[in-house]
């Protein structure tokens, strides 16, 4: 694995970040030491989503990246004939995720999530991904979501989390910051880092989470992860 060296130098103008072939190279470090919990977070998503799965059903992996929540359902999964379908928009992480992932169950299309449609889901993973979406386009999207997954579907839903109280967020947000230096991480990386996903990553509180799961008309929604400002949902479609 690559380590994660991106932003070591000092950079004249920091850009807004983007998830290019640089990221693409070293982003299974980057994650693992950027989100807490992440390495908890995909095998419980994939434990989750596979108990789910039964005989000819369809989950979607949407931001999946490289396909490490597509890779974890797969080997929790024991039948031949359950599709897990990857999207992402960025090129280069679908072509990375075609060449690692051989598994004939998976799928992978570059694409943007927002126009997939997702005919018969029995399982919808979101992990990390509606912090990068326009914040307007996320209740729609969950709306759209909700109407075309099966109505025993599962949506599960990981997200860095906004305290609205300012001296609880500096705390949880410092301490983040720490267990990234903690990790390997410079002043430099982290600071510079911290700007370039200032205006791409939008990071909403829990409250306003658990509206928009219940404005979408998802039921059931439980909080099952939560490690300091990092959380996972997993709601279901209609009440059981
Ligand atoms: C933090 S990564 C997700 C990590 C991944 N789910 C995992 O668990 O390893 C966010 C991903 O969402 C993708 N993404 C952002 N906006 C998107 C959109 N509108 N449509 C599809 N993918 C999108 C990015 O390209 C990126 O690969």
């Amino acid at each position: 694995m690559s380590e994660d060296r991106i932003f070591n130098t000092k950079r004249a103008h920091i850009v807004d970040f983007a998830f290019d072939e640089n990221v693409v190279a070293v982003f299974p470090d980057m994650i693992r030491r950027s989100v807490p919990g992440y390495e908890t977070v995909v095998p419980l998503t994939g434990l989750m989503a596979a108990r789910h799965l039964q005989h000819g059903d369809t989950a979607y992996d949407l931001g999946c990246s490289l396909g490490a929540t597509t890779l974890a359902i797969l080997q929790q999964v024991h039948h031949d004939d359950v599709r897990v379908i990857g999207v992402d928009n960025a090129p280069a992480m679908i072509e990375q995720a075609q060449a690692q992932i051989t598994d004939p169950r998976a799928q992978f299309i570059c694409a943007d999530l927002n126009e997939v449609a997702v005919s018969n889901a029995k399982v919808i993973v979101l992990n990390f991904v509606l912090q990068f979406l326009e914040p307007a386009a996320r209740l729609p999207l969950l709306k759209r979501l909700r109407s075309q997954m099966r109505p025993d579907g599962l949506l599960i839903v990981s997200e860095k989390i906004r305290q609205d109280d300012p001296q609880r967020h500096e705390f949880f947000d410092a301490t983040h910051l720490a267990w990234k230096r903690a990790n390997g991480y410079s002043e430099l990386e982290v600071s510079q880092k911290h700007q370039s996903l200032e205006n791409v990553m939008r990071v909403d509180s829990e409250d306003i989470h658990q509206q928009r799961f219940a404005d979408a008309g998802f039921a059931g929604v439980d909080q099952w992860f939560r490690c300091m400002n990092w959380a996972s949902f997993v709601a279901s479609p209609e009440k059981q």
